[in-house]
């Protein structure tokens, strides 16, 4: 079959509900209808959420922030962690009032969450005014499912994961006007053994090369300035495509690309950042120069355990090359505290790394077991109480690193995207191309544009001023 034949004629099927919704639903709702979508999770959610308020606003849904006038409401779900699952949970439960208050209301739930079998049977059992149960893998059927409803059919549950089809040119709303999010592929082959995200998003499958560059293209002549390139680990894009175009050949493709614009790229899997993709980023000098390495642990014998596919030195070793090749490289991690088994001694490499990278930040995560991973089944013997206490110790570590890193801005100049206003009367905000954030005295008019800006102090934040 091909496969892009077939997602023309999903796309079209599905955009053809959206129009029989677009005359059907102002005489269910007596007026327009509007829709709430509620985004929980990664960057990954908030740009499948843009997606999800496309096909609504094409369906004739004023898109609105707050549940309690919505007549469709979705909450679009993360499972990486416990926390995430059990605020959503709650949410979903205060749409029980406004079921009852007005029936016609469509209450769905979509997202890693409910990709999960437990997770979907609560719903069904604990949850009956929850009309939609969306897998990953459908939520481009949104106006299909709304359309059946609308017409008097029942409870959906619909969380096949079979057809991998990547569907092109879906109408999306972003949420910014000069920054905004491009996945380049979906999925993830890894199968770190804490991690929930390749059961629930299947096996990695990246966009053509063409698909994305159309898209980015119109990004920019839409007035998108920043633009960040999505995927679990997009450093294996294209990785058994026939297009043979990998990260780093895409990256130059979009760095051709005419205009003034940073790209930027998320998240990276250490084990395939190559020298060429070093290399690459130093050369392009559209291409942002931050760097998300997830290190995760610095002992060894848990990256082993986690299945991460380096060590310590081979991780130190590719930081060593990135900061040679890029200088002025501004590095971020995430790191996972108190996986099972890990002992104190196995934390204080993790702090030590800490220690001799010196990260511009850090996104620290206390270990949450997820059910049918391999880890939640790995002995698991220190308290939460203690595994607090360490990660306080890491908080404190990172404080001091980033309180150093202050003095290298100071003085130095930089282009920075002036792309929203500050608290601060008369100032407005903007990122550099790495991953500072500057205030400055600039007129209103500035927003959207590049400006020059010399980092002369700092004061809880960064100030300039355009020179
Ligand atoms: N527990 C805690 N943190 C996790 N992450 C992924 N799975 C888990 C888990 N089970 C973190 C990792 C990953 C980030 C997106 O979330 O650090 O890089
Ligand atoms: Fe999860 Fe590992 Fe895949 Fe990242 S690379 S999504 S941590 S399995």
């Amino acid at each position: 079959m091909n496969l892009s034949v077939n997602a023309n004629s999903i796309l079209d099927e599905q955009l053809g509900y959206a129009k029989r919704v677009l005359s059907l639903a102002p005489t269910v709702y007596g007026n327009n209808p509007k829709a709430c979508v509620i985004t929980f999770g990664c960057q990954q959610n908030v740009s499948d959420s843009e997606r999800l308020k496309g096909m609504l606003y094409e369906m004739g849904y004023t898109i609105v922030d707050e549940t309690e006038n919505a007549d469709f409401i979705i909450f679009n779900t993360c499972a990486v962690r416990e926390h995430a699952e059990d605020r959503v949970f709650g949410n979903i439960g205060t749409t029980k009032k406004i079921k009852k208050e007005r029936p016609n209301t469509i209450i769905a739930v979509c997202g890693c969450m409910v990709q999960q079998k437990h997770i979907a049977e609560k719903i069904r059992k604990s949850y009956p005014y929850v009309d939609f149960v969306l897998g990953t893998h459908v939520e481009h059927r949104l106006p299909e499912f709304i359309y059946k409803r609308l017409n008097g059919g029942g409870r959906v549950f619909e969380l096949s994961m079979e057809d991998n089809t990547i569907i092109e040119d879906l109408p999306t709303r972003r949420d910014g006007k000069f920054k905004g999010w491009l996945p380049i592929m979906y999925g993830c082959n890894n199968f770190c053994t804490y991690c929930i995200v390749p059961y629930v998003r299947g096996r990695e499958r990246s966009r053509e090369p063409e698909k994305i560059i159309a898209e980015f293209k119109q990004m920019i002549k839409d007035g998108y300035k920043d633009i960040t390139l999505l995927g679990q680990n997009v450093n294996s894009y294209g990785k058994g495509e026939a297009h043979g175009v990998n990260f780093a050949k895409l990256l130059r493709m979009l760095n051709d690309i005419e205009g003034e614009f940073v790209i930027r790229f998320m998240t990276s899997h250490p084990k395939d950042c190559t020298i060429e993709l070093l290399d690459t980023i130093k050369e392009c000098k559209k291409v942002s120069r931050h760097l998300h390495l997830p290190f995760q642990s610095g002992s060894s014998r848990i990256l082993a355990l986690m299945n991460r596919y380096y060590n310590r030195e081979k991780y130190l070793e590719l930081i060593k090359n990135a900061k040679e090749r890029i200088p002025d490289v501004d590095l971020t991690s995430d790191i996972i505290v108190g996986f099972p088994g890990e002992t104190y001694e196995d934390f204080k490499e993790t702090l030590s790394l800490v220690n001799e990278v010196k990260f511009a930040s850090l996104f620290t995560f206390i270990y949450s077991k997820r059910k049918g991973t391999p880890a939640a089944e790995m002995p698991d013997n220190i308290s939460r109480a203690e595994k607090g206490k360490w990660f306080s110790e890491l908080l404190l570590a990172q404080e001091k690193v980033a309180e150093n890193n202050i003095q290298k801005f100071l003085g130095k100049t930089y282009r920075v995207l002036c792309d929203s206003h500050s608290e601060k009367e008369g100032y407005m905000s903007g990122h550099t191309n790495g991953t500072a954030v500057v205030e400055f005295k600039a007129d209103a008019s500035m927003l959207g544009c590049f400006v020059n800006i010399k980092i002369e102090s700092y004061d809880n934040g960064f100030i300039g001023k355009i020179i």
